[in-house]
Order: structure tokens, then sequence, then C-alpha cells
């Protein structure tokens, strides 16, 4: 049960209405105690030493000194809304979920972020953008933690650690903020080829989005949906701008970098304050749930692979409207806390490894970021849907939990009622079959392949994208101090085209290297162009 003071939607009542409002007619300290002043600590005389026994004094500057939180280990800088989901119905027949049945109203709230610059960074950098929503169904919360790229650097969870250490500012100079341009993240993605994929997309336009409004969103894990009959279907889910994708070149990012630092958040929320609602499609590609889990021979498991909208056309399943910012950005985009592993009946994972590792990851970050376990009692966290959890006690408890017996079964609180069973709404682990199968430390040989897929996003490019490729791998490649890491850079590129490696190796002043694997034989994908996309459809 959650705390007496709060609605079933999350609001505020009563008297811890008045007390956030921080609004009345005279000051209070946080006690409730009337202030007559709050400008001048207490002394010995008006030019006498400052007194000890001053309380008040004592309780604010030590409640500023606690101001702080940690910012987030990785999409420190974010910025949010609140919106509502409008479903079409069209996923009824592949998932259960409740808030995907025709014509249902979902409120949520979106998080956008960078991923390696710190709180204070700038928005326009050359990174990959955060792009998570949380949905407030009626049964529960579901977080659709995803990026505005497709992929991800690594096949692996185990491997977060060392693509963030290796991402982040050096650890001895702080440097970069927030840009990928340095040694130690060249020399991580050259020397783990499974990177070159998700490389390619940040260096193209899609690293550097026009804004937020104008960014795909992108699921990256295959999902499992879970339909009332019992069957499960694969799926990819994608998020598609209503005003389409666009980026910014270069040179713009560059100098907004500068001169406005904050250009992403203020163009989201100056947007919305003026009555743009910002708009996405959700949608689906759809695959038969097939025991080897493959689609056209893509491994649905392995994260640094997308299936090309020709093959898997996107099914527009529902309408995401963003309406309304955040009245308190600590209290709402700092403090939500998204977890892949919040799930409704309907949505089940798969065994991509990279998922595997999230589901334990982000609950754990958060125990530390906002300091104990009780992190879904915060407003901003709060399910829309009634709880009944066992859980007690811990740093931060606000609830006054009734019950003596929170264990089960007992036979003091009415034996602590219990349903099951995926007919009464539960949520139900789908039955999947595990395959026999030895313990080991290992990846199945079809993760191997790690130049095809960047083959047919560069063939899919329009010329002036390719040459903004070619400019971004130059520029980034050119700020590495370590020659070696330049060279091994090409040697990927070499492997993924001859006239993206020739070009990037003119611009720095280096020989082409030979492929030294044979150029895979894809079909470009024209859906993955920002040039002559067909969405958004009406
Ligand atoms: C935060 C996406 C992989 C650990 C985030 C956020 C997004 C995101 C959007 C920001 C959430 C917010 O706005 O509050 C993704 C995607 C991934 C991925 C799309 C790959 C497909 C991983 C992996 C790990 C991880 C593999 C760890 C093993 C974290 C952590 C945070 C985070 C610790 C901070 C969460 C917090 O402090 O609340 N991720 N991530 N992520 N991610 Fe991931």
């Amino acid at each position: 049960t959650g705390p007496d003071t709060v609605s079933p939607t999350g609001q505020p009542t009563g008297a811890d209405q008045a007390r956030m409002a921080q609004s009345g007619s005279y000051l209070t300290n946080a006690q409730g105690t009337r202030l007559y002043d709050t400008d001048h600590s207490l002394k010995a005389g008006p030019r006498g030493p400052v007194l000890l026994q001053d309380h008040h004094l004592r309780e604010k500057v030590m409640h500023f000194d606690h101001e702080r939180i940690p910012e987030r280990v990785v999409h420190a800088r974010g910025a949010g809304a609140h919106g509502v989901f409008r479903s079409y119905g069209t996923a009824a027949n592949v998932t259960k979920a409740a808030f995907l049945a025709e014509d249902v109203e979902t409120p949520v709230f979106v998080r956008f972020s960078t991923v390696l610059g710190s709180r204070g960074s700038s928005d326009t950098v050359r990174d990959t953008r955060g792009f998570a929503t949380k949905f407030y169904t009626s049964e529960g919360v579901f977080d659709l933690v995803g990026n505005n790229i497709p992929v991800f650097f690594i096949q692996d969870a185990i491997k977060f650690p060392d693509v963030i250490h290796a991402g982040k500012p050096h650890p001895d100079r702080e440097i970069p903020q927030a840009q990928s341009a340095h040694d130690t993240f060249w020399d991580f993605v050259t020397l783990h080829t499974e990177a070159a994929h998700h490389t390619l997309w940040n260096m193209s336009d899609r690293g550097i989005p026009r804004s937020y409004r104008t960014m795909e969103g992108f699921g990256v894990h295959t999902f499992r949906l879970v339909n009332a009959a019992g069957e499960t279907t694969l799926v990819k889910f994608h998020w598609k701008p209503k005003l389409g994708v666009h980026s910014l070149v270069w040179e713009e990012a560059q100098i907004i970098n500068g001169v406005d630092p904050d250009f992403h958040r203020r163009d989201l929320a100056d947007a919305i304050e003026a009555g743009a609602y910002p708009q996405w499609e959700f949608g689906i590609q759809t695959f038969p749930d097939t025991p080897d889990q493959t689609f056209e021979g893509i491994d649905l498991l392995d994260p640094t692979n997308i299936v090309p909208e020709e093959l898997a056309p996107v099914q527009p399943i529902g309408l995401l409207t963003l309406d309304r910012n955040p009245s308190n950005f600590f209290a709402e985009t700092e403090q939500v806390a998204f977890h892949v592993g919040h799930l409704v009946p309907g949505i089940d994972i798969t065994d991509d490894p990279l998922l595997a590792g999230r589901l334990f990851s982000y609950l754990d970050t958060q125990i530390t970021r906002l300091a104990g376990p009780n992190f879904p009692q915060i407003p901003i966290n709060r399910p829309h849907a009634p709880v009944n959890d066992m859980l007690r006690d811990g740093f931060h408890q606000t609830a006054v939990h009734r019950g003596v017996a929170p264990y089960r079964p007992n036979s003091l609180d009415g034996g602590c009622p219990f349903t099951a069973g995926a007919d009464l709404g539960a949520y139900v682990e789908t039955p999947v079959r595990v395959p026999e199968a030895t313990k080991v430390r290992e990846a199945p040989e079809s993760f191997n392949d790690h130049f095809s897929q960047p083959r047919r996003f560069w063939l899919s490019m329009s010329p002036p994208e390719r040459e903004h490729i070619i400019g971004a791998y130059t520029f980034e490649l050119g700020k590495c101090y370590e020659v070696a890491i330049r060279e091994r850079a090409l040697q990927v590129l070499a492997n993924i085209d001859p006239e993206l490696c020739a070009g990037v190796a003119a611009g720095l002043g280096l020989p082409a290297p030979e492929p030294t694997v044979p150029l895979a034989d894809v079909q470009p994908s024209p859906a993955l162009s920002q040039v002559g996309r067909t969405w958004p459809t009406d």
C-alpha cells in the first residue's frame, strides 16, 4: 500500500499538498514552527561570533548541503516531459497488454538524454540519445528504455563497464566532457569490432539530432509479446516522430554547443509550452517466435543487428503525445527511475544477453542514486495501478504500512490474499523452452558477423549523408593521439566499405588498407536514410 497522503494518481493530498506547494502567508522551519527571520544567523551581538546554538541556521544549511544526489552513471544529462499514449488496438492480436487494446489512453513520462556527458554538459554533442518511456498502465508500470539508435556497441552486458569506461572522460584529465573524440573510445570500438555498427550510426547524422522531437526511438532488443491465447510473437519496438527525422550538420552542432548548450531541452520545453506538442507513432516489427529466434538469417538475439524495414515493415500501434512540461526538474526528470524489468502482462523478454545484464543493472544503480530501495514511492515513479506488495521499511520509507504479518502464508492478516494465474491478470513468465546446454562463457557463432550490418547502413546512405559520415570519422579520429588507433580504425572501415575507408584515410593523411574479410553481399535499406524516408505516413 502506498503512503496515506498520496492519491492513486500519485498526486499529494491534504496537508502534504500545502507543504509541497511551499506557499502560505508565513514561513516555517521543516517542523512547521513559524520563523520570524531567515536572513540573519544568531550572533553574540550584530558584529559578534555566530552561535552554535542557532538551530535554524543548522537546519537550513544542513538541508542545502544535501540537495545534490549522484548523477546517473550514464545518461546523466536529460530532459523530460509528461504526455499521453493512445493505442490504436492494432497490436491486440499479438499482445494482451491492456494499454495496447483499442483506444486506451495511458499517461506517460518520457526522458530524453545524452549518454556520456555529465549533468552539466551540452546538448548538441555527437552521442547516442536515450529515449525512455514510462507507461503508467492500469496493469502496472511498463518502461521502454530505448535509444535513438537501434543497435548497441556490445552484445553482452558484461562489457558495459568496459565500453562506458572507454567512452567516459579520461580518468586523469576529465577530457572530453561529452564527445567521443578520444583515444580510449576509439581504442575500444576498434578492438571490439561488434561496436562497428553502433559507431557508424554515431558518426552519421543520427549522432547529432536536430531536436528530441525529430528523433526516432528504438527498444533495440527483441522482445516477446504474448496474446490472450498464449501465442507468442517476437518484436522490435520503434518510435517514429511525426515531424520526421532531422539532424544538425556538424558545424551547426558545434556553434550551438557554444551559443546555447541547452538547445535540445529548451526546444522540447518551448514547443510544449507553445502547444506544438511533439508526437511519435509507436510501431512494431513482428517476427515468428521460432526456436532459433532468427529472421531472414538475422539473429534476433544480437543487439548489434537491425531488421531492415523492407523485410519487416513497422506496423503502427499507437500515438504518443507529449503535452506537459515537468513542474519540478529534480522531482520528475532527475528522480525518475526506469527499468527494463518493469513489464506488464503481454510483454516479455528474450534471451538477448545484453538485456539480461540490464535487468540487473537498473535497480542496482538506483539503490545508490536514489539512496535506498524505496524509490518506487517517489511520486514520478508511483504506479497508477493499486499496489499491494509485501515490501517493508528501508531508507526513505514514506508509507505507514498496516498489518502485522507481511509474510505469506499467514493466518493473522486475513491470510494475505493471493491470486495467481494469467487469467486473473497476473504477470506470468512465458514458458519458453530452454534447450539442454552446457554452462559456458561464450558467444554464439552467429554473433561473429560484425561488418555486414554496418555495410548495409553505409550502402543505404545518400551522397550528402556519406559525406557527413566521412567528415565525422575524420574529425573524431583526427583527435586521437595514437596513430596506431587511427590505423586500426581505418582497418575496420576497410572491412565495411572501401569508399568510406578511402575518404577517411585521405582526410587523416594515412594510406587506406585493404579489407581483411570479404565485403558482405548486402542490399541497401532505403528506410535507413534520412533522405526520402516514407514516414510519417500522413
Ligand atoms: C540508463 C538505454 C544498455 C545500464 C539508461 C537510460 C537509457 C538507457 C535511455 C536513461 C534512462 C533515464 O532517462 O533515466 C539503454 C539501451 C541499452 C542500454 C537502449 C542497450 C540496448 C545498458 C546496459 C547496462 C545499462 C547493458 C548495464 C549493464 C544503465 C544504467 C543507467 C542507464 C546503470 C542509469 C540508470 C539510472 O541511474 O536510473 N540506459 N541502455 N544500460 N543504463 Fe542503459
